[in-house]
């Protein structure tokens, strides 16, 4: 099993889309795939039950951190939800056990490691123990981000937060993960944006995900109102009616099979050279 991350301290920049984007587009790929909520707010789980697509465990996320006892089996399905509950809340305020919760996270997926070919997990905005268990014991991190001033700042503090920078992570808790690179989302034809755009590219390179040879090839979604309809209605994007959402699925689909490429022939991964920029 493969386990993708989906993470950036940014709040609201399409972490939770692109996770269940990913989630269905991988089992549409004949893939078996266990998606983790790690967030209270629980915007990877509201779709993913809406969607009626993919078994619910019999326990809420906080249990993969907290039980006492061992699990219920995940359902025997190849596609699995572990919903986010309010009680992922209080990990944080127990600093004592955040390692032994680090710990039983990572046993938890070496328990189910054959049973799935693809872990996708879904991140909380806020750099807590959460997060860093979930990058100590990941293989990839995918990390959406938007194109304002505001969220291009907070690229640098994404790989170099003091707790939760990647690079951080990769140096002193986990030297097999595997940075996929940077994903701009919501992504608007303005002046600005595109602008912003050239900006990322020339300043993160060596984290753009590539899907193409031209200059400008570089994996991205766009911001169309079917992406938010499908989220709230638990719809998959590409069978949706409306002919917008299947020119959105044109649009997306090299993106995400882009990634999912990578994340499934995870040895291909290479540090980009220049990760280290910035
Ligand atoms: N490509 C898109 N086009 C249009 N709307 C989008 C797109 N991606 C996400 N959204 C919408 O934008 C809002 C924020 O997206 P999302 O919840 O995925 O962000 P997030 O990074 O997970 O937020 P949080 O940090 O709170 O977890 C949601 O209402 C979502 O439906
Ligand atoms: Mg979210």
């Amino acid at each position: 099993m493969k386990t993708l991350v989906l993470c950036n301290q940014k709040g609201g920049v399409g972490k939770s889309a692109v996770a269940t984007l990913l989630a269905h587009y991988l089992v549409h790929r004949g893939q078996r795939v266990l998606a983790i909520d790690l967030d209270h707010q629980g915007n990877l789980s509201k779709p993913l039950r809406l969607s009626g697509r993919a078994a619910v465990s019999s326990f809420a996320a906080d249990a993969l951190f907290t039980a006492a006892a061992p699990l219920q089996p995940l359902p025997d399905k190849p596609f699995a939800l572990v919903p986010g509950d309010r009680a992922l809340l209080g990990l944080e305020r127990q600093p004592a056990l955040h390692t032994p919760f680090a710990r039983q996270f990572r046993s938890f997926l070496a328990a189910v490691d054959a049973r799935f070919d693809v872990c996708v997990i879904d991140t909380n905005p806020n750099p807590d123990i959460r997060v860093i268990a979930a990058l100590a014991s990941a293989d990839c991190v995918l990390s959406p981000i938007q194109l304002n001033q505001e969220a291009m700042d907070g690229v640098s503090g994404l790989l170099n937060h003091d707790r939760v920078g990647l690079r951080k992570i990769k140096a002193v808790l986990n030297p097999k993960l595997a940075l996929i690179g940077l994903l701009p989302t919501m992504v608007e034809p303005t002046p600005f944006q595109k602008a912003n755009f050239v900006q990322v590219v020339q300043q993160y390179h060596g984290l753009m995900i590539r899907i193409g040879d031209g200059p400008g090839a570089f994996a991205s979604i766009p911001r169309r109102s079917c992406i938010a309809e499908a989220q709230a209605d638990g719809a998959v994007l590409w069978e949706m009616k409306k002919t917008a959402a299947r020119d959105t699925w044109r649009e997306i689909e090299p993106s995400l099979a882009r990634i999912a490429d990578i994340v499934t022939a995870h040895a291909a991964i290479k540090e980009p050279s220049h990760a280290t920029a910035a």
